[in-house]
C-alpha cells in the first residue's frame, strides 16, 4: 500500500512532491515500480486523495494488473492508510502481510525489499527497513546550542516499507493515529516489530536537494 495523498511542496515545484519528476517520471512511478515488479507481492493499492486530477494526466498501464487506485487520502498520512486498508478489508485477509511503502522514497532497491520479505518471514510482529544512524547526534538548548552529545548506538533511521499484518496494523492504527510511522502505532500496543538493515540509499525527498541525489541514485542504478 503506498499512501500518496500528501500535498508535500517543501520539494518545490508546481505539483505535490509525489508527482514531481525524476529521471522523466513522476516520483511515485519509481516508488511503485519495485513493488509491482516482485513476484512476492500479489496488489499494490495506490492511496490518493479524493480529489487528485493529477494521477489520469500519466500513463500506468505498464506496471500491469496489479496496481489498483483508492481515492480515500485522509487529512495525515496515518489517516491515509488506515482508510487504505479498511477500503481493502474486504479482499485482503487479517493475517495477510502488507507492506506500507511511502510514494517520497523513490529509490527502494529490489535487494532491500527482498531483504525485508525475507527477515520479517512469519515473524510474530513484523518489522521495518531502516538505517543505522551514522552521524553524531546533539541534542540542542532552545538557543541552539548544544546540550549534549547523543549515543548513536542501537538508533536506526526508520524508513519505509514496513511490514504488518493487516488485522494488526489496522487495529494499531485505529488506536493511536498520532504517529509518523506504521511501526510506531504498533509499538503503541506494546509490540517490538524487527529492524531490517538498510542503507541511505532508500532516502525519503522531503527538500529539493533530495532530488538531486534520488535522481543520481535511480540514473546509476539502483543500490542493493
Ligand atoms: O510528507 P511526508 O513525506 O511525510 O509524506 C510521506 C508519505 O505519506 C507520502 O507518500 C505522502 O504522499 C503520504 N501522505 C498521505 N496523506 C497525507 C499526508 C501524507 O498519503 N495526508
Amino acid at each position: 500500500m503506498v499512501p500518496a495523498a500528501g500535498t508535500g511542496m517543501r520539494v518545490g515545484g508546481d505539483l505535490p512532491k509525489q508527482y514531481h519528476l525524476l529521471a522523466g517520471r513522476p516520483m511515485i512511478r519509481h516508488a511503485i515500480e519495485a513493488l509491482c515488479a516482485s513476484p512476492r507481492i500479489q496488489r499494490v493499492f495506490v492511496v490518493l486523495a479524493e480529489r487528485d486530477e493529477i494521477w489520469e494526466r500519466f500513463d500506468w498501464t505498464e506496471l500491469g494488473v496489479k496496481l489498483s487506485v483508492l481515492r480515500c487520502g485522509g487529512a495525515t498520512r496515518a489517516d491515509s492508510v488506515l482508510n487504505g486498508l479498511e477500503a481493502v478489508s474486504a479482499v485482503v485477509k487479517a493475517d495477510d502481510w502488507v507492506l506500507v511503502h511511502d510514494a517520497a522514497r523513490p529509490c527502494l532497491s529490489t535487494a532491500q525489499l527482498d531483504a525485508l520479505i525475507e527477515q520479517v518471514g512469519e515473524d510474530e510482529v513484523g518489522g521495518i527497513l531502516a538505517a543505522p544512524v551514522a552521524d553524531t547526534l546533539k541534542l540542542s538548548t532552545p538557543g541552539r546550542r548544544i546540550e549534549r552529545t547523543v549515543s548513536r548506538e542501537h538508533l536506526w533511521q526508520a524508513q519505509t516499507p514496513q511490514m504488518f499484518r493487516h488485522g494488526l496494523l489496522r487495529e494499531a492504527l485505529s488506536r493511536s493515529r498520532i504517529v509518523t510511522d506504521e511501526a510506531g502505532a504498533v509499538e503503541a500496543l506494546g509490540r517490538h516489530p524487527l529492524l531490517v538493515a538498510s542503507d541511505a540509499s532508500n532516502l525519503k525527498v522531503t527538500y529539493p536537494a533530495d532530488l538531486v541525489l534520488a535522481e543520481k541514485i535511480l540514473l546509476e542504478g539502483k543500490g542493493a
